[in-house]
């Protein structure tokens, strides 16, 4: 991360710059997958609800659509137990 009046995060949650995203793209990075592994971008709190577009609009503007991959979604879980489930929604 650089430290200069300019820096724009992509990712807020994990503090990822538009520089590192685009050095990530020009690493070789050709989905939105190959930009997280490369900076973890997408891994924070939200998981990619508010970074995953722009980081899809930074390879449009690099790839033609045809060859961007869409991601994939994980949301998160926990884990829950039998009595949860048994209790039902109580709320
Ligand atoms: S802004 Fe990227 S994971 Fe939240």
């Amino acid at each position: 991360m650089t430290d200069n009046k300019e820096t724009v995060f992509i990712c807020r949650c994990e503090e990822v710059t538009r520089e590192e995203v685009e050095q990530a793209i020009r690493d070789g990075a050709t989905t939105i997958a190959g930009v997280k592994k490369r900076t973890h971008a997408g891994m924070g709190l939200c998981q990619g609800r508010t970074c995953r577009k722009l980081i899809s609009g930074m390879l449009a503007g690099r790839r033609p659509p045809e060859e961007i991959v869409p991601p994939t979604f994980r949301p998160p879980v926990r884990t829950v137990t039998i009595s949860e489930i048994a209790q039902g929604d109580e709320e």
